[in-house]
């Protein structure tokens, strides 16, 4: 579980970051939806997005980390920001759109939590949901190895989850009987990073953030330049100095 989430750094790769969320929210289908909540928002990137999609909802984000919610609410000061876990929250009144970009994947028991969510729409209404399903992965398997090498496995190990987004077929078996349509479908994006040490600076805003927030500062440097050294390994720069960083997604639109 990441404990902080840093939105400058989350922000440092914001092209291919926001090309799966706008995919997503393209597929969406509900016709003037009053209300659309944005489940785990973050620093707020999709809600202007949200907002030029359907004008006349009310969007509201939603989620756990003050800091994003911070920077979330400086763009957007006339939005609602809830700060809340998506374990337990619930919307006051059944929504037309629950929409969720990269942010399910750190949540586990998602057969109860899916399920639960498509109770909170009214009739019509869409859970949107988009997830990276790249755990296996060089830069993630680079996570374990380089944990392994070092001299905080013990802490460091525990923090590594294992496949927290099982199979499509998993969420079309579980999702399908409760709705009238179900939209699923999976891209491997070929990610074109610029910059240097582009893997590990991605992953230092997401995935690696959970490893580095339990070591000190000290040892987090070292740490960090030993996962870099692997991960630079597996994926070298091209000749024009960009980096390939191959990223598959799992993306659902179910309609109640
Ligand atoms: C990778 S960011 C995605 C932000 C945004 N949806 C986007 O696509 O730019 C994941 C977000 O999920 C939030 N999050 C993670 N676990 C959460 C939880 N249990 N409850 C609420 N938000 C959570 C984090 O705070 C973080 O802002």
């Amino acid at each position: 579980m990441v404990k902080t989430w840093d939105p400058d750094q989350y922000l440092k790769f914001h092209g291919p970051r926001i090309r799966p969320a706008l995919e997503l929210l393209a597929r969406i289908e509900v016709e003037d939806p009053a209300t659309v909540y944005d489940l785990g928002c973050g620093p707020g990137n999709l809600t202007g997005f949200i907002q030029d999609k359907w004008p006349g909802a009310e969007v509201i984000g939603v989620d756990s980390s003050l800091p994003m919610l911070d920077e979330a609410r400086e763009k957007w000061p006339d939005n609602q920001w809830v700060e809340a876990d998506l374990n337990t929250w619930a919307p006051p009144a059944p929504a037309d759109v629950l929409y969720s970009n990269a942010a399910f994947q750190w949540l586990g028991d998602h057969d109860a939590l899916f399920v639960r969510l498509l109770d909170h729409l009214k009739p019509g209404g869409a859970l949107a949901i988009q997830m990276p399903r790249n755990w296996q992965a060089p830069s993630h398997v680079a996570m374990r190895e380089a944990a392994v090498a070092s001299p905080w496995a013990d802490r460091l190990l525990p923090q590594i989850r294992q496949a927290p987004v099982a199979d499509p077929e998993v969420y079309y078996d579980l999702l399908r009987p409760h709705l009238s349509a179900l939209d699923i479908w999976e891209v491997e994006y070929l990610q074109v990073l610029e910059g240097d040490n582009a893997v590990a600076e991605w992953t230092r805003g997401t995935a690696l953030r959970a490893l580095l927030d339990v070591l000190d500062a000290d040892e987090r440097e070292v740490f960090f330049d030993q996962y870099s050294a692997i991960t630079q390994k597996a994926y070298p720069k091209r000749a024009d100095g960009a980096t390939l960083y191959p990223f598959r997604r799992l993306f659902m639109v179910g309609t109640r």
